[in-house]
């Protein structure tokens, strides 16, 4: 596969490196802080056309594809992980359903809002019994004349804190024997009554990125709402994480690329025992290990990429690529803070960030483990 960038896919990339330098960088720290990205940043990001990349522009997007998507989520990445899982959340697992699952009204309706950044998406499938079982979910969205009435409580909502749209994954059909196939998704407005934000979670990492509990309470939703067709969410929810997958792999490749760029400068500045670090052997190793995956990492990645653009099957691929990023970040972002010794362990330098921001890759959207299973899964079948 060849990766030779098209001048227009330079130009966008080339954009995306321009913001995340000049403007992103300079405030990732005070995201981390505060809790909270500044929404300027989302709304500078959907004039430059990075809030809706999938979306066709009749429906206000960019008109790109997933291939454009992962270069500029690597870039943004870079700068600021929290930045980029609202990024990802909005462009992949509320975007990209709508535009391959809506009707027409629904995207007339929710796809201009969403492409300006004047409306935050956010994806709910994830439950207090049911996470990497994402089939045995328990909310329920029971048909009443023309609404469904939605029951029950989600958890990990990430970009639930600002969210104004949800894509909501409730069972449909009475018989919860059905398990999967029992499922709808649904897209819920955040003011519609009986839908209650709760808790706000206080994590490890990309703290500039709100994650949420949910509660639903007799909420009731127009019919017209439910995402494709009924019963058929489980499938929407998985062909969904196929690319958020890979937006998340890109994550971990930008967070990566972060590390190296901080640990060459630190090896060249810093002297001990009369040279800089960057001349002992040791360093040098770390440093070639982290660029050699780096680079593999970020192939995987577009490749994935790629092929979700081509409609061929990418299951797996988004799965290997996931898995591989995000235990390479982890590794590379632990030798990053090794690299600059006690330095690395503190706030001033940035690389203490990187260490918390890289351990969530390995968990949502699909833990490491449930990579390793859809893999397997497919080597087997
Ligand atoms: N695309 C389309 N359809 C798919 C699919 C895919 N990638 N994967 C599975 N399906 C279909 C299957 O073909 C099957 O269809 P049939 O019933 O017609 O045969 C149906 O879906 C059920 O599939 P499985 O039998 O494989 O389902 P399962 O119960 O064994 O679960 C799983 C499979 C891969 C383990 C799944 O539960 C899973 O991905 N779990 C992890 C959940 C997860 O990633 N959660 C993330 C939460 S969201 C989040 O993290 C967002 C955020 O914060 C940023």
């Amino acid at each position: 596969m060849n990766f030779e960038l098209s001048d227009e896919e330079k130009l966008i990339q080339q954009t995306a490196r321009d913001f995340a330098d000049r403007v992103l960088a300079p405030r990732a720290d005070e995201f981390d802080r505060a809790g909270d990205i500044a929404r300027d940043i989302l709304t500078q990001m959907a004039e430059l056309g990075f809030m809706g990349m999938l979306a066709p522009e009749a429906y206000g997007g960019s008109g790109l594809n997933n291939f454009c998507l992962s270069l500029v989520q690597m870039e943004i990445n870079r700068a600021c992980a929290s930045t980029g899982v609202t990024m990802s959340v909005h462009n992949s697992l509320m975007q990209s359903p709508l535009i391959a699952f809506g009707t027409e009204a629904q995207k007339r309706r929710y796809l201009p809002k969403l492409t300006r950044a004047e409306w935050i998406g956010a994806y709910s499938l994830s439950e207090p019994g049911s996470g990497s079982d994402a089939g045995a979910l328990a909310a329920t969205a029971s048909r009443e004349g023309d609404a469904y009435v939605l029951n029950g409580t989600k958890n990990f909502v990430t970009n639930g804190g600002t969210a104004d749209l949800f894509i909501v994954f409730a069972r449909t059909h009475p018989d919860r024997e059905l398990k999967t196939k029992g499922i709808s998704a649904i897209l819920v407005e955040r003011t519609t009554p009986g839908l209650r934000v709760g808790k706000h979670e206080s994590k490890l990492g990309i703290r500039g990125s709100t994650t949420v509990e949910l509660s639903f309470q007799d909420c009731r939703v127009p019919a017209e709402n439910v995402l494709g067709e009924e019963n058929q969410g489980f499938k929407i929810a998985m062909h969904t994480l196929d690319g958020g997958r890979i937006g998340i792999a890109s994550q971990a490749v930008g967070l990566t690329q972060a590390c190296l760029d901080a640990s060459i400068k630190y090896a060249k500045e810093r002297r001990q025992f009369d040279r800089p670090l960057g001349e002992f052997q040791a360093i040098q190793w770390k440093l070639a290990n982290l660029a050699t995956d780096l680079q593999a990492a970020r192939w995987l990645t577009l490749s994935a990429a790629r092929l979700r653009d081509q409609g061929q099957p990418h299951t797996m691929e988004a799965s290997m690529a996931k898995l591989f990023a995000a235990d390479m970040v982890n590794r590379h972002a632990s030798e990053a803070v090794q690299i600059h010794g006690g330095v690395g362990y503190v706030r001033e330098f940035r690389v203490e960030r990187y260490f918390r921001d890289a351990k969530i890759t390995e968990i949502y959207e699909g833990t490491s483990e449930i990579q390793r299973m859809v893999i397997a899964r497919h080597l087997l079948k």
